[in-house]
């Protein structure tokens, strides 16, 4: 997604808020643009390419000012290209704008604007902010008293989600944000008497990540409400309205986790936070017990539970399928939240609210960050039918978390790497917990099971890095992988499959084993890369059948198991953890072969191509 940073205050802007794009570019990188006020007027620079290239290229942290704005695309609307790229600025060279989301209705509104006058330089929809900023009737460029209702008129021209901040050249900041997040983060914050809010220095941004090295104190906008940054006798004062006028906002301390953004010794994002699975696990399995337990009461005295979720959020929730069934034998739905729109007649429980015990139905939406755009208008929509919202999230400041019900955060800590690893396990290890506990609160105390030492476990797979980086070398010229596994398995091979997509470029899929004869074993050949996911449990036997039927037909086989077999051509061993809880560390070993692969194919693991790690548009 696109990721907008403004900065306002005592310090040489730029530098600020070139570092905040890079610390968004997980969200989107195809072009970056600047704007500052220098001398009282806008310079603007901007092109194609990652926040480094186009650094080294426009020397964007040499630009003077100490108000700006910045913004990394990822293109929707409009080619990537230089003029493509933001900020966009209005025809007189008053304001510049950048904008995430989409303005649905930029069609008339570009053609209302075009007939009065207005030249377009850009083919996107964003462009509209800027136009409309100099073309209203009280425009926020020339007559800074009326600036809010100037605001509020644009904001009930724009449809869609967007948020967008704008620099108008007197060094004022406006904004707004529906649908899209938008956070103002404090340097120095405090009230006047009248409650008016002031601050040294201003941050606004699409997300904490690009200002919590330089302040821990923010502002969240809600939908529907547009701030103004300005000069004042105190400071800088912080204005925010919605339709109805002036809101007092609280300040809010953000989270300590979201202090850990560095590498460290680690070459990129995705390995570290690969390693990381030795705290992140253990810290999901021991969240806070009152709220995981009200979780469970309310699972327990549903009538009917749906999880949604997206990419591998969309996998954790097939996984809570088998874990509600196995651990608690309880039954529910799962619906990949851009499908849920096409399927809520399935879903929809009519007057389900009444039922003697009962809270209704219940949606469990899974999302590391919390503002999937698909996660949310399922969310949305559910609620709408009377469906309770309990959710896991690794941001608890999110839009989904604000807008459950219940939430629970999984505390895996930042997540950079555009592709998930660390918070997809410690969503499944929530979900075990989840589960172990309803299987507790139901009598099932069979269920009981020893979660054993994760930090532990972790740590003997991770032994097996440099083995499995030989292995991404032996296969890296595979133009397609295929990834057998039965059961539960199967949604590891799903999540496999797509980091390998994700990372590597590599065409990746995964299949029933058993599914193999009915179509699959056609493709197979002497050139076919096949990972059996082969467990020493239930699915063991069957497993090896299905393993000999490639094995005869040439393929390279890499069995993932705790169990030896000539069978192999190389084994990815996982130590003996309890077998219940074996899914939960056998993605691992994938994580890191994606990874290597991406490595020996020369992709960037961080920021894979054409995708972003936060999709807040549909
Ligand atoms: C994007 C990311 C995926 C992620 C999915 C869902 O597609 O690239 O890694 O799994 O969004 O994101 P969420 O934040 O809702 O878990």
């Amino acid at each position: 997604m696109c990721s907008i940073i403004a900065y306002k205050g005592y310090r040489d802007a730029a530098p600020l808020i070139v570092r905040g794009l890079s610390m968004m570019e997980y969200r989107g990188y195809d072009s970056v643009g600047l704007a500052t006020v220098h001398n009282s007027r806008l310079v603007v620079r901007k092109g194609v390419g990652n926040v480094g290239h186009v650094n080294a290229r426009l020397n964007l942290d040499g630009m003077y000012g100490s108000v700006g704005i910045g913004h990394t695309r990822w293109a929707t609307h409009g080619v990537v290209n230089d003029i493509n790229a933001h900020p966009h600025v209005s025809c007189d060279g008053r304001v510049a704008v950048v904008h995430n989301g989409i303005v649905e209705n930029h069609v008339e509104l570009r053609s209302m604007l075009t007939t009065r006058g207005h030249i377009f330089r850009s083919e996107t929809d964003s462009e509209v902010i800027a136009h409309l900023l100099e073309y209203l009737p009280t425009p926020v460029v020339y007559d800074g008293n009326s600036i809010s209702k100037a605001l509020l008129d644009l904001t009930s021209m724009l449809s869609g989600s967007y948020s967008f901040v704008a620099l108008v050249h007197d060094g004022t900041l406006v904004g707004a944000r529906n649908h899209e997040p938008l956070i103002i983060g404090l340097g120095n914050p405090r009230k006047g008497r009248d409650g008016m809010l002031f601050a040294d220095e201003c941050f606004i941004a699409s997300d904490v990540l690009a200002f919590i090295g330089h302040t821990d104190k923010a502002v969240f906008l809600a939908d529907g409400e547009a701030f103004i940054v300005r000069e004042a006798q105190k400071g800088l004062s912080i204005e925010v309205y919605d339709r109805h006028g002036k809101v007092a906002k609280d300040v809010t301390q953000v989270a300590w986790e979201f202090a850990d953004i560095d590498k460290g010794r680690f070459a990129h994002y995705t390995i570290k936070e690969i390693h990381e699975q030795r705290d992140t696990i253990s810290r999901a399995f021991s969240i806070e017990g009152s709220r995981v337990h009200e979780v469970v009461r309310t699972l327990l005295a549903s009538r009917r539970i749906v999880v949604t979720g997206s990419g591998s959020s969309y996998h954790a929730a097939l996984m809570a399928k088998h874990l509600l069934s196995r651990i608690c034998m309880v039954g529910c739905d799962v619906v990949v939240a851009s499908e849920f729109l096409y399927s809520m007649d399935t879903h929809y429980v009519d007057d389900d609210s009444n039922c003697d015990h009962g809270v209704g139905p219940v949606l469990l939406a899974v999302s590391q960050s919390g503002e999937t755009a698909d996660v949310l208008d399922a969310v949305r929509m559910a609620r709408s039918k009377g469906f309770r919202i309990l959710s896991l999230v690794n941001s608890p400041l999110s839009t989904l978390a604000r807008e459950s019900d219940l939430f629970l955060s999984i505390n895996a800590g930042p997540e950079i790497g555009v592709a998930a690893t660390k918070s997809f396990t410690a969503q499944v290890a929530l979900l075990y917990r989840i589960c172990m506990e309803m299987a507790k609160a139901m009598g099932r105390s069979t269920m009981e099971i020893d979660i054993g030492n994760p930090s532990m476990h972790v740590g003997s797979i991770l032994e097996g890095e440099e083995h499995i980086a030989s292995t991404a070398e032996r296969i890296k010229d595979a133009s397609s992988v295929y990834i057998i596994a039965k059961g539960i398995h199967h949604v590891i091979a799903l999540e496999g499959a797509l980091k390998l997509k994700e990372l590597a470029y590599v065409h990746a899929e995964a299949i029933h084993a058993g599914e193999l004869k009915h179509g699959p074993l056609a493709l197979i050949d002497g050139k076919s890369v096949v990972i059996a996911l082969n467990p020493m449990d239930q699915t063991y036997r069957d497993m090896l059948t299905s393993v000999h039927e490639v094995k005869s037909r040439g393929a390279y086989i890499i069995g993932i198991s705790d169990a030896e077999s000539s069978l192999y051509d190389t084994i990815l061993a996982i130590p003996g953890v309890e077998p219940l809880l074996y899914p939960l560390y056998e993605v691992i070993p994938l994580q890191l072969l994606a990874y290597h692969m991406a490595l020996k194919r020369d992709c960037n693991p961080d920021y894979p191509r054409n995708l972003a790690k936060s999709v807040t548009v549909k």
